[in-house]
């Protein structure tokens, strides 16, 4: 494909279409919606599949999937789009014609823009049912963000990767040059785990620590022995990441408190790192108890699991990500990333990927993702939209050959 062809591609959205998704993306931003409770948003997504010859299913509760050829079904190959819908608990900072009008939730990951993107493929595909060589399921999942998330793991229970050979997802990224797509085999994002450490002492008279336990100093030691899980404990390569980002005790200056909490988070890329830090935590905590004489409770919990790309899919979105920006735009430059992903549930069922949409604009500080001032850059709906295509045509064509 040539440059200009594939300028032609990313440019082949008809301009009233390219209007009608803006307006979409913006009416979404106005009316953000927390995790499992995307009702109006759903019902927005479902007319929008009707008019255009889908039949959606209601999934997870406020996801929905929609599959462009259900009579292939089992017959021919089916490649699986993915878009999340959801909002986060903050509020907006930006004085956008379309701000949220929600106080405390706000669409600062640019889920908007991936759902808007999604609807976008859903119209240049319906136009195109009888050509394809298999069928196209798209997937609208709920609840991505944080502790009301998961929603991945509840289509999927539902049956939305049944008959799925292969799953894409893609996500806007401040981070990355805007006009990059980056992506990478293996390990692209982190497994979380959440921890919450409650030290309980014995309180009494700041002036007599000899008759007190002081769940302070052995916080204190605590914060400290954690680093070495990192330092320590890992190598070289490294590949974990230990943060305590909470540690809360005491009210005054004359009083030693019964009690201090903790609170932190581990990221890691390999489940056998991962395994080792928290046993290893488990062991330090246990040591610092016992050295300080007071009671440590570790509450540990276990979030989304490292993504990984299929190397066959991530070569897969290089290569139409090459023919659509040329191959010196594409690369694995930043990843793995710390963050996590629910798309790491769709990618441990069948083989998948997940990329990135480079979002920063050249010359400015771009607020990134779950900023108080970010905005998803609707410059990005053309290239998105191409790509998902584009994987359509590459994907059904070597499925079907294979
Ligand atoms: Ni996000």
């Amino acid at each position: 494909m040539s440059a200009s062809d594939s300028a032609a591609a990313i440019d082949a959205l008809p301009s009233a279409l390219l209007a009608e998704l803006r307006a979409i993306r913006h009416d979404l931003h106005r009316h953000p919606e927390l995790g499992f409770e995307e009702v109006r948003t759903q019902a927005k997504v479902e007319r929008w599949l009707r008019e255009r010859g889908f039949a959606p299913r209601a999934c997870a509760g406020t996801g929905l999937v929609a599959d462009l050829r259900p009579d292939l079904i089992g017959r021919a190959p089916t490649i699986a789009l993915r878009a999340d819908l959801d909002c986060l608990p903050m509020e907006e900072s930006t004085d956008l014609p379309y701000r949220s009008i929600h106080q405390g939730r706000a669409h600062k990951c640019g889920h908007d823009g991936h759902t808007t993107i999604l609807m976008g493929v859903a119209d240049r595909l319906a136009g195109r049912r009888a050509e394809l060589a298999g069928n196209v399921r798209l997937l609208f999942q709920p609840a991505e963000e944080g502790v009301r998330g998961g929603g991945a793991k509840v289509m999927i229970a539902e049956g939305a990767l049944d008959n799925v050979d292969e799953v894409y997802g893609l996500h806007n990224w401040p981070d990355y040059p805007a006009g990059e797509i980056r992506v990478r085999a293996g390990a692209t994002m982190a497994q979380v785990h959440a921890f919450a450490l409650t030290i309980t002492g014995i309180g009494g008279h700041g002036s007599q620590p000899q008759l007190c336990r002081d769940p302070i100093v052995a916080g204190a030691h605590l914060v400290s022995a954690l680093q070495t899980l990192t330092s320590r404990e890992l190598g070289h390569a490294g590949g974990a990441v230990v943060s305590v980002t909470a540690f809360q005790a005491g009210t005054t200056n004359n009083v030693i408190p019964a009690e201090a909490r903790l609170q932190g988070t581990i990221r890691s890329f390999d489940p056998a790192i991962g395994e080792r830090v928290v046993r290893r935590m488990r062991a330090i905590v246990a040591g610092v108890a016992a050295t300080f004489e007071v009671a440590i409770d570790l509450d540990l919990h276990t979030g989304y699991p490292v993504l990984v790309n299929h190397p066959r899919c991530a070569a897969a979105v290089a290569r139409v990500a090459g023919a659509l920006i040329g191959d010196a735009r594409v690369s694995d430059a930043g990843l793995p990333m710390a963050g996590a992903e629910d798309f790491a549930y769709f990618a441990q069922q069948v083989p998948g990927a997940y990329f990135f949409l480079g979002a920063g604009r050249p010359g400015e500080s771009t607020p990134c993702c779950h900023h108080p001032d970010f905005d998803f850059d609707d410059a990005l709906i053309p290239l998105g939209v191409a790509m998902f295509l584009g994987l359509v045509d590459d994907r059904l064509a070597a499925l079907a050959a294979s």
